[in-house]
């Protein structure tokens, strides 16, 4: 058994406001919980263990507030950060919840919605940096669509850019340290989402004005939903240094768009991905981006709260029973895992393409090397299982 499987800041686990503060509505019924007033989020999720949490702007501020009852909203929200020590490290904006984002916000064919788009981007970028928030994410619910004949997609993609340009140059207009996390999603609620994976964002981003301020929020089910693997997704982020922030929950391939507590399905696939962000001593947030399911209370809300917490954490020490585990270790060395670390080509010189066809290697002798994958594979999953 772990000893210490109690959260505490240093383990930096964030929560969205809207992920304890979901109330279970689906497609096809009516809310389940009542409302769960931020400060009572802050609170609770301080008492648990959390670092942080994360908002959109209309998790806090209802929409249609005046400016002093919005100032009076985010006053008492400090307030409570103050008195907790909870951090807001991300913030982001709603663009998809209102009607007038039905045809999407910064790809919506309407420039009058675009330009409403961009005002409230930047001013929850403004509500972001006044909570302290250094990463801003943007993720594209409505950016998308469902009759292909009415959206010519690469003129979306130019207004896509132009927004993110945009929100870059108030950002640095204003001096505000933030840096903009593009989070990817295939589909839901749209039929197809621009910016579909990981691998489109980044393609994207080198297209950017500001490439050096923008990375990536990659979202374990998104991925998953699009039949790919999350951890080789986030190590191709962290390998392009584009990993500003991570959106953690549990996910079946192909369903609908689930949002489990971390764990809850594809266990081997968050393994590899705890492991990843642990061995690459990655100091971002681990942040949750899930909810409870809908037959909850309050109290269901956090029990799944604390599982997300206490599956990473048994997650990360079973990732550092991987590294010291013996067989495990011989394993490895039969695989060559070490090996991948070798360059290729490591003569220097104009000769070196000669000297490498020079060489000569036994290619049926090598053909003939098992790689253990088997035992290897097995030796995983019995840790995962705890028979070892
Ligand atoms: C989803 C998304 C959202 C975003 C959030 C922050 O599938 O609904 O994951 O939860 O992460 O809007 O941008
Ligand atoms: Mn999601
Ligand atoms: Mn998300």
């Amino acid at each position: 058994m772990i000893d210490d499987l109690q959260p505490t800041p240093d383990d930096r686990f964030t929560f969205g406001l809207w992920t304890v503060g979901n109330r279970g509505r689906d497609p096809f019924g009516h809310e389940t919980r009542p409302p769960l007033d931020p400060v009572d989020a802050v609170r609770t999720l301080s008492t648990l263990g959390a670092y942080g949490v994360s908002l959109h702007d209309d998790d806090l501020v209802s929409p249609g507030s005046s400016a002093a009852e919005r100032d009076a909203i985010v006053a008492r929200f400090r307030a409570a950060l103050a008195e907790t020590g909870m951090q807001v490290p991300m913030a982001t904006t709603n663009l998809f919840s209102h009607p007038v984002f039905k045809d999407g916000a910064f790809t919506a064919n309407d420039p009058r919605v675009r330009r409403h788009a961009l005002r409230k981007t930047l001013d929850a970028i403004d509500l972001g940096a006044e909570l302290g928030a250094t990463v801003y994410v943007m993720w594209g619910g409505r950016e998308g669509v469902e009759c292909d004949a009415a959206k010519d997609v690469p003129a979306a993609l130019d207004c896509y850019a132009e927004a993110v340009n945009a929100c870059c140059a108030y950002i640095v207009e204003r001096g505000y340290g933030m840096e903009i996390a593009l989070e990817p999603k295939p589909n839901e609620p749209r039929g197809n989402l621009f910016l579909p994976t990981v691998g489109h964002a980044l393609a994207f981003i080198h297209e950017l004005e500001y490439p050096d301020m923008v990375g990536l929020n990659p979202e374990l089910a998104h991925e998953t939903m699009s039949g790919l693997s999350f951890h080789h997704a986030v190590a191709q982020a962290l390998w392009s240094d584009k990993l500003l922030h991570i959106d953690l929950n549990g996910q079946v391939p192909s369903k609908y768009d689930q949002d489990f507590r971390f764990g809850a399905e594809g266990i081997r696939d968050a393994f590899y991905l705890v492991k990843l962000l642990e061995d690459a001593e990655w100091d971002g947030m681990r942040h949750f981006d899930a909810h409870a399911y809908r037959t909850e209370d309050i109290e269901g809300v956090w029990d799944f709260a604390r599982g997300c917490m206490r599956t990473y954490l048994i997650l990360r020490d079973k990732a550092a029973r991987f590294t010291e585990d013996p067989d495990i270790k011989e394993a490895l060395a039969v695989a060559k895992v070490d090996q991948l670390g070798l360059p290729t080509l490591p003569e220097t010189g104009d000769d070196r393409f000669e000297r490498l066809r020079k060489e000569t290697v036994d290619v049926d002798a090598l053909a003939a090397v098992g790689y253990g994958h088997e035992r290897l594979d097995q030796l995983v999953t019995e840790l995962l299982l705890g028979a070892r």
